[in-house]
């Protein structure tokens, strides 16, 4: 009876190891703990053995009901927690995964450069002056000195807008920010005309360019020209005040360089070069040369002075512009002008 009993025990545990899911389980159970299985009958056979033998027999019989009822119940329980986990992994939720970060908006890397150079020209005492970007043609030319017909304005191809009974003056889309130079120096003569204040400013904006779109040319970007007028304002004003913005821009170490230029608005002119912060003048596939090529500069004309309401013979001033995302593509290493206005995620999330 003992042998048995053992023998119940081993064949029902073997059995429960194969056992795979909650049907199987009830088939196990009705079959080794159920009113007919091999056990129960021992329990109704004990009544038939000998007196001496009765509770030896009766509690071996109850520890087996025991053990199978104590792996019975780890049996379901091990199954439930398997089927939850299938549940889970078939509804791809894993809930100890960390959640996923709120997406952030950022700003615009052109925004972003724009406000460095506010900052950096803000510390050297420049205020930021808007102008429009629907300009005449009187004063995106011939008040800064490009007469009607002059050759220099084919440097800038121009987008028109009404010409229909304007004669020599129709609107145009400003192809610089140069025209705001003569608006801020009216307005600030204005206040005094007879002693007008001096003027430190810098005007920032899109201009428009009728031109081949390509990886360095687009029909509309941004500029930053730059202004100072006053009694005494030399070139080297303007030197200082570039190579000062150079070494905010890119470290104490960079180096300006100025190139004779021509612009009808300034005399003297000059381009201006920043040596590059990538090789350090070496020359690289960034620069080429080992100077970054930023924009124009030059002491502002004294036809311009006077147009703007500053008699040249107590005045002087300097003035300069260039392009904002050439200095962002030189910054962050942007081959194509064109990613700036595509509005690709992939780009805008890198800044
Ligand atoms: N307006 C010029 C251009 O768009 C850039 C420029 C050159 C601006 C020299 C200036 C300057 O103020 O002095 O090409």
């Amino acid at each position: 009876m003992l042998e048995q009993l053992k023998e119940i025990e081993r064949t029902a545990l073997a059995a429960l190891e194969a056992v795979q899911d909650e049907a199987a389980l009830e088939t196990w159970r009705v079959a080794y703990l159920g009113r007919s299985s091999p056990l129960m009958q021992v329990f109704s056979k004990l009544g038939a053995l000998a007196k001496e033998e009765r509770p030896v027999v009766g509690q071996a019989a109850n520890e087996v009901k025991k053990a199978l009822e104590a792996a019975f119940g780890s049996r379901s329980e091990m199954l439930r927690q398997a089927a939850l986990a299938r549940a889970l992994s078939e509804e791809r939720l894993d809930v100890t995964l960390p959640g996923r970060p709120i997406a952030r908006g950022r700003l615009h890397p052109d925004t972003q450069i724009l406000r460095e150079l506010y900052r950096v020209f803000a510390e050297m005492g420049f205020q930021v002056y808007r102008s429009r970007e629907v300009e005449s043609d009187e004063y995106n030319f011939q008040l800064l000195n490009f007469p009607v017909g002059h050759p220099a304005r084919d440097m800038q191809d121009t987008y028109f807008i009404e010409a229909e009974g304007r004669g020599d003056n129709p609107i145009v889309l400003r192809t610089h920010t140069s025209p705001g130079q003569i608006r801020a120096m009216r307005e600030m003569a204005a206040l005094n005309p007879q002693n007008p204040p001096p003027v430190r400013i810098i005007l920032p904006g899109m201009v428009y360019r009728y031109e081949q779109v390509d990886a360095r040319h687009e029909t509309q970007f941004d500029q930053l020209e730059g202004l100072a007028v006053g009694p005494g304002i030399t070139f080297s004003d303007l030197k200082g005040t570039l190579t000062d913005m150079a070494r905010r821009l890119f470290g104490p170490q960079a180096r300006t360089r100025f190139r004779a230029s021509f612009f009808p608005f300034t005399e003297p002119s000059a381009e201006f070069d920043i040596e590059c912060f990538q090789c350090g003048g070496k020359g690289c596939d960034v620069c080429g040369s080992g100077w970054l090529e930023i924009g124009g500069s030059g002491m502002v004309h004294p036809v311009v002075l006077q147009n703007g309401g500053y008699d040249p013979a107590r005045y002087t001033g300097f003035a300069f512009g260039f392009g904002v995302q050439r200095i962002a593509m030189l910054k962050y290493g942007i081959p194509d002008i064109r990613y700036f206005w595509e509005n690709d995620l992939r780009f805008l999330e890198q800044f």
